[in-house]
């Protein structure tokens, strides 16, 4: 039995509970979060013993693993304490609020050589790569991206400090998606909406983007919606069209192929087969994600600035 602890106990800790439970070589060990209300709630749901805080989860000990289901503005002291106890990690999307804090959790668990991923589940949706094979010897030139949504009912997420806005916080999967079909990200240009209210996140943002292998990109973000209206990525390549949202895959606007619905379970699976030393198809460990981390930073500071960012490498 492979034995898993939840750190954060909020609506993403509760999705992967529920997937974990699932799996019969799978025990959730214990949860811990901030909030003892919260932690006792998602603990009692999954039978396990819940904890006021990582730390003490970490000490009670046993644990195979760690999921770090935090909100952006906790990351880091987490991260660490499971690392420093020499444990398989899970991360919840995005890394952090800043380069740094990411980049040495990157380093440590390089260093330890230690199984890790990122909850980058678009990149297990059967559709992506059926896009994949679509685009075979085609390579993008253009690339549409959406994030045009309401803004999400947690209290954290309207604050600038904490959730770090809405590419960070949310267009980061379509930026990690956008960067496997079109490939790395060298300049960013996000203009932002002259609208916003002070210490909040934009409401609206739309950049430009340039990629390495001279495609063109375009980013649309919003949440001054009621309710999500549209998200995901749309590609041109020679001759074909496709239009990807998390659920279904539109080619040359005519055919559409849906999605199987089997993400979400199997961004887990493969981390949980990592974790036993199986073969294991885990598409984005933590270093993948602080690539795609570093574009979805460099376009809120593009926005913050008022001018163009270029990544290097
Ligand atoms: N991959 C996805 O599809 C997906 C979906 C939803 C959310 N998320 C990400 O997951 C993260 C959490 O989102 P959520 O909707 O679950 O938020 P949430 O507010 O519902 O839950 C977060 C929980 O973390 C707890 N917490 C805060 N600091 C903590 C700390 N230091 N130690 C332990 N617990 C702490 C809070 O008390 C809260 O219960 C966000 O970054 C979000 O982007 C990813």
């Amino acid at each position: 039995m492979t034995r898993v602890g939840i750190v954060g106990a909020g609506n993403v800790a509760a999705r992967h509970a529920d997937v974990l439970s699932g799996f019969p070589d799978v025990t959730i060990a214990g949860i811990a979060d901030t909030d003892p209300h919260r932690a006792e709630a998602l603990a009692s749901k999954h039978g396990s013993p819940a904890y006021g805080g990582h730390a003490d989860l970490l000490s009670a000990g046993g644990l195979d693993a760690v999921y770090v289901c935090v909100p952006p503005f906790a990351h880091g002291n987490p991260e660490h304490d499971v690392l420093s106890c020499n444990l398989p990690l899970f991360v919840e999307k995005p890394l952090s609020l800043d380069l740094q804090t990411a980049e040495k959790i990157a380093t440590e668990i390089e260093r330890r050589s230690l199984p890790s991923a990122v909850g980058h589940h678009w990149r297990y949706l059967d559709i992506v790569e059926q896009a994949r094979d679509l685009l075979s010897g085609r390579p993008v030139r253009l690339a549409l991206g959406h994030w045009l949504d309401k803004v999400p009912p947690v209290g954290w997420w309207l604050k600038r400090e904490m959730s770090g806005g809405q590419i960070v916080e949310q267009a980061v999967h379509v930026l990690d998606l956008a960067r496997l079909l079109v490939g790395e990200v060298e300049m960013v240009h996000a203009v932002p909406a002259g609208d916003s209210v002070d210490g909040e996140v934009d409401r609206a943002t739309s950049a430009v983007m340039r990629f390495a292998g001279g495609a063109s990109g375009l980013l649309a973000t919003s949440c001054l919606l009621t309710r999500k209206h549209r998200v995901g990525l749309e590609v041109c390549a020679e001759g074909i069209a496709l239009e990807l949202s998390e659920t279904r895959l539109l080619v040359d606007g005519e055919r559409a192929i849906e999605d199987d619905g089997r993400a979400k379970t199997r961004v887990d699976r493969e981390f949980i087969n990592a974790v036993q030393g199986r073969a294991a198809d885990v598409r984005v460990p933590y270093g993948e994600a602080l690539r795609t981390h570093r574009v979805a930073l460099a376009l809120a500071r593009s926005a913050t600035e008022r001018r163009p960012v270029t990544l290097h490498d």
